[in-house]
């Protein structure tokens, strides 16, 4: 096979950030992709409806000509956030989805919750108009190893929360481990799981071995190769409750490369040629198309794209080492193979 047609794909977990870093990155996700759900972690976090609704704008305002690309909002779950605002917002569809960021977890998350209980009001009100909750799968406690973050908020978290609120929909956001697969696939309707392109391609030894590379730290961090293996099979399982969430997170080179650089891989340029190869060697091709453009809409409750691309099989394409910003540059993750699908122009 050498040829591939798609529905168009959307993105169900992305970073655009602001200002001259989303001029940058924006066209590398509109090129091919129809929707994007937007993380809500600026500085300051959006966490109001017009907060939304201004940064919705300004996305609007910096998409590249004649691009139909669709930002599906999300709002930033905080211990203050105030229920008639979120759905006065949800009812005219300005947000798609709130985000929960345990406090410290990750980049710009010191707004998130600390006291669970403080947000159970808002997510009943969730569950009831079935508005889904993103959630960033880790525990913050620094007495728990960094690896087993995943996996503990599971069990004292996650698991938790949705006994305590029955019908509360769930994406467990960018999956890192075999026991959030295991979690999300036996746990029926209201949970569904995104995966990012970058943990289907490298394990935690891509980070450490051989000398630090930054360019691979993320969050939640690559785990061993056996949870790696697991997100593979699930992705391309064609299992509904799995689906893309590219994670494409850019940070300036010059913060990622520092004696303590941020997380994130920035992937929005060459994930699809990433997931063609990831896909093909696994013998799902002919699955790629649930996972990157079936799967996320259907769980979301929205039509999946009318129009396709068309992918093609050829010598191996040859993609920026980094974009261009006003700031400086931003390195493109490095999948480490050649990639030798392209979405056809
Ligand atoms: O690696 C990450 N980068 N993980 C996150 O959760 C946040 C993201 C970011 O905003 O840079
Ligand atoms: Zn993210």
């Amino acid at each position: 096979m050498d040829r591939l047609t798609l529905r168009r794909p959307d993105d169900w977990h992305l970073h655009l950030r602001d200002d001259a870093m989303m001029r940058a990155v924006l066209p590398e996700t509109t090129r091919n992709f129809a929707r994007a759900i937007v993380m809500p972690n600026l500085v300051p976090p959006v966490v109001t409806a017009r907060d939304a609704a201004e940064y919705r704008d300004r996305i609007l305002a910096a998409k590249p000509t004649g691009s139909k690309f669709r930002p599906l909002m999300t709002l930033y779950l905080t211990e203050e956030t105030d229920v008639r605002d979120l759905r006065a917002a949800a009812d005219i569809g300005l947000i798609t989805a709130v985000k929960l960021y345990p406090a410290g977890a990750t980049t710009n998350s010191a707004s998130g919750v600390r006291d669970f209980s403080k947000v159970r009001r808002v997510l009943e009100n969730m569950a009831q108009i079935g508005l889904p909750l993103l959630v960033h799968g880790e525990v913050t406690d620094p007495e728990i190893d960094i690896f087993d973050r995943e996996a503990t908020f599971i069990t004292r978290v996650l698991d938790p929360i949705r006994r305590d609120i029955p019908g509360l929909r769930v994406v467990m956001e960018h999956v890192t481990t075999r026991d959030a697969v295991d979690y999300v696939r036996e746990g029926g309707a209201d949970i569904a799981a995104t995966i990012t392109t970058h943990h289907l391609v490298i394990n935690r030894n891509h980070i450490l071995a051989g000398g630090i590379r930054p360019h691979y730290y993320c969050l939640p961090v690559a785990k061993r190769e056996e949870h790696r293996h697991a997100l593979v099979k699930a992705a391309t399982s064609g299992d509904a409750s799995f689906f893309l969430g590219t994670d494409s997170a850019p940070h300036l080179d010059t913060a990622k490369l520092q004696p303590c650089g941020c997380a994130g891989c920035f992937t929005a340029t060459n994930t699809l040629s990433i997931l063609a190869e990831v896909f093909e060697a696994a013998g799902a091709l002919d699955r790629l198309e649930a996972f990157a453009s079936l799967n996320g809409p259907a769980f979301y409750r929205l039509p999946p794209n009318e129009d396709r691309i068309v992918m093609e099989k050829g010598a191996p394409v040859a993609y920026p080492s980094s974009i261009a910003t006003e700031e400086g540059p931003v390195t493109v993750f490095d999948p480490g193979m050649p990639l030798h699908w392209r979405v056809a122009e």
